[in-house]
Formats: structure tokens, C-alpha cells, sequence
């Protein structure tokens, strides 16, 4: 099949274009290298052997996006590309809002232009809100999010809801993922944030090559095994496999379709703290820092639709993420250079 694949140079989207040629289809990569480098083209290359399409388009340019959508005939959207960091989206909101929204919208009304009616899209865990229980299934409650970028995740769910609603024929799948971590294992792909890391699993990477001195664990006060946060952690290259997995419910009848992306389990702070220093035989130091506003006690995922409809299961530990983002990490100390 061929599939435009916004966003697809992105950590999450490179490791799909992967997943995808593996399995036989064609990606057609669409990026504007705002959070990834065009390097990782020749990188997906030498590890799948082919050379994907890449054209260097900002989603929010309709017109560019039009042309496109007029030279190929795709039969399916996979749409990563939008802004993520979340302390971001909080002093940038607007930012958020227009980037994410904007390219959202100007890719939907070019798919529907060319009759194209087939979206798999990148939605996050976020849209539960502070969960009331766990596991989240995906029938839990759908809340507004703490912060503007959750908020697009929200808004743009229902976007597509309202959109299959109206367009006979339209196929749209949201994908809810929880905590992706972990690398290529060869290396040449993984995490690369700009600046120093939000999240815990680059954080912990750049302590462990003395990049970041030490780990500020937020909060051991919460309702859980040992304190910390509990989160749903799951190797990239298991969630990549989910979107080669999903395409299968644009067999099933028009409408929307929603499976939640993570392993089932969840795993606290010092938990994947303990599992990094097993995996790595590297010690990572840490202090306990107050709570970072926003975090819940805990978030993981009951992931038993996905299974049933998809027949797809996490299948890697967290020992196996752990080893290769620290593999990424120490192969890339300065991050994917071009
Ligand atoms: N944490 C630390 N120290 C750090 C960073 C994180 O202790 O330096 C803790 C957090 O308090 C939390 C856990 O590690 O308990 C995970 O934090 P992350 O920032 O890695 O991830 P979050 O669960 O906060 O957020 C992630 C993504 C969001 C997404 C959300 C979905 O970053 O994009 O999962 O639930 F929306």
C-alpha cells in the first residue's frame, strides 16, 4: 500500500516508515525537518535496504501538500507530524494551537480533495486526563488535557469524528500511545530531543554517558508501588509495528476505530531507573525532586483491543528499550547529525 507518512523522519514516525517497507508497503515521507534532520532518510535506508520518498513539506502548507496529493496517488495518511514538547505548549500556546491544528486541517481537506479516505493518526494517552482508574481501556473517559498540547490531541480526535461522520466512506483510526521509548537497536535511529530532555527515558540516557550529571526523580510521595510515577512504557519498535497493525481496520467498515498502544504494564520511575542500570551496567544517580505539575499518580494501558481486532501485542521489555536507547545515546552524543 502506498501512505503518505507525515511527520516521518520524527522518532516515532522513522521507526513506522521501517515497520512499513518491511511489511511491504511503500511510505511517502512528508516533513519539514522543524525536529528531525534529513540524515535520517539514509538512515532508514541502510537499514531496510530501500530508499524512502521524502519530500521536505511543511504540513500546514496546503498548497504544496495539494500538489503532492495531485502527482501521488496514496490510499492511506499516517499523520505524526505536530509539535510535542508539553512545558512548550504551555508558554507557547498558540504555537501549539495553529502548528497542530493547522496541518491537521489543511491535510484533511487535501485528502478529501483527492478522495483519499484512509487517516491513522498519532494521538497520545494524554487524552485521559488524570484518570479516575487504570488500566485505561479505550471507552475510559475522554477529559480535557492539562496543557495546549494534549489539548490538540483532544480536539483533533474529535476533529476526525466529526469528519467520518459526514464523508461516506472515511476510515479513521486513533491511536493512543502511552510512553514510547527505547531505540533502533542498530543505533542509527531513536530520541532526539532538542535541548535538555523532558522526558524520563532521554534524561536518563544522557546521565548514563555523563552528558547530565543526575536524575531529578519527580516526587516520591504518589499513591504507588515505591512512590514515583507509574507510566506504560513501550519500545518504539513495538508501536511501529502497531501502525502496520492498524492498517488492518481500514478493511473493517467506514468509521472511527480507537486502540490504545502500550505493554499493560506499569513501571515506576525507579523501576526503569533499576532496569537501565541492569540492562547497561551503568549506574545512574539520582536525587528526589518535588512533584512536576501535571503528573498523575498513575497511567498505563489495558491494550486488549488492539489484540483481539489487530493481533498486536507489545512484544519487547523495558530491559531491551533500555538497552537500546542507551546504545542510541552513546552512538549519537550530539544527537541524529546531518
Ligand atoms: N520524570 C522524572 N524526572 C524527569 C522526567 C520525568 O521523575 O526528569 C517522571 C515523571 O514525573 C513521570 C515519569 O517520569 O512520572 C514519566 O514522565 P515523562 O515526561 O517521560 O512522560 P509523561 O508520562 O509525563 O508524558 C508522556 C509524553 C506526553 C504524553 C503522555 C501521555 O511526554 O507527550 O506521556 O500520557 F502526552
Amino acid at each position: 500500500m502506498k501512505i503518505l507518512v507525515t511527520g516521518g523522519l520524527g522518532f516515532i514516525g522513522s521507526e513506522t516508515a521501517i515497520s512499513l517497507i518491511k511489511a511491504g508497503h511503500t511510505p511517502i515521507i512528508v516533513d519539514n525537518l522543524y525536529n528531525a534532520k534529513a540524515s535520517v532518510v539514509n538512515r532508514i535506508e541502510a537499514i531496510t535496504g530501500v530508499r524512502p520518498e521524502f519530500h521536505q513539506i511543511d504540513v500546514c502548507d496546503k498548497e504544496k501538500l495539494d500538489e503532492l496529493f495531485s502527482q501521488t496517488k496514496v490510499e492511506a495518511v499516517i499523520h505524526f507530524a505536530g509539535y510535542k514538547a508539553v512545558g512548550e505548549s504551555v508558554s507557547k500556546p498558540l504555537m501549539y494551537y495553529r502548528n497542530n491544528l493547522d496541518s491537521t486541517l489543511s491535510l484533511l481537506e487535501c485528502m478529501l480533495k483527492h478522495d483519499v479516505k484512509n487517516i491513522i493518526f498519532s494521538s497520545s494517552a494524554t487524552i485521559y486526563g488524570s484518570p479516575d482508574s487504570v488500566p485505561l481501556r479505550e471507552t475510559s473517559p475522554r477529559k480535557e488535557a492539562t496543557n495546549p498540547y494534549g489539548q490538540t490531541k483532544v480536539i483533533i480526535e474529535k476533529i476526525l469524528e466529526d469528519v467520518s461522520k459526514v464523508n461516506e466512506g472515511f476510515h479513521a483510526v486513533l491511536l493512543r500511545y502511552f510512553n514510547p521509548i527505547g531505540a533502533h537497536p542498530s543505533g542509527l535511529l531513536g530520541e532526539d530531543p532538542n535541548g535538555i530532555p523532558n522526558n524520563l527515558m532521554p534524561y536518563i540516557s544522557q546521565v548514563s554517558i555523563g552528558k547530565l550529571p543526575k536524575l531529578r526523580v519527580f516526587g516520591d510521595d504518589y499513591k504507588t508501588v515505591d512512590g514515583t510515577g507509574v507510566r506504560d512504557y513501550i519500545h518504539v519498535l513495538d508501536l511501529a509495528e502497531g501502525h502496520v497493525a492498524a492498517l488492518k481496520a481500514l478493511d473493517k467498515d467506514p468509521g472511527v476505530y480507537i486502540y490504545n498502544l502500550g505493554t499493560g504494564r506499569g513501571t515506576s520511575v525507579l523501576e526503569l531507573v533499576k532496569a537501565f542500570e541492569e540492562a547497561t551496567g551503568i549506574k545512574i544517580p539520582y536525587e528526589i525532586a518535588p512533584r512536576r505539575a501535571g503528573d498523575v499518580d498513575a497511567v498505563y494501558a489495558n491494550c486488549d483491543k488492539a489484540y483481539e481486532e489487530l493481533g498486536w501485542k507489545a512484544k519487547l521489555s523495558i530491559k531491551d528499550a533500555c538497552k537500546d536507547s542507551y546504545n542510541f545515546q552513546k552512538k549519537n552524543p550530539n544527537g541524529i547529525e546531518d
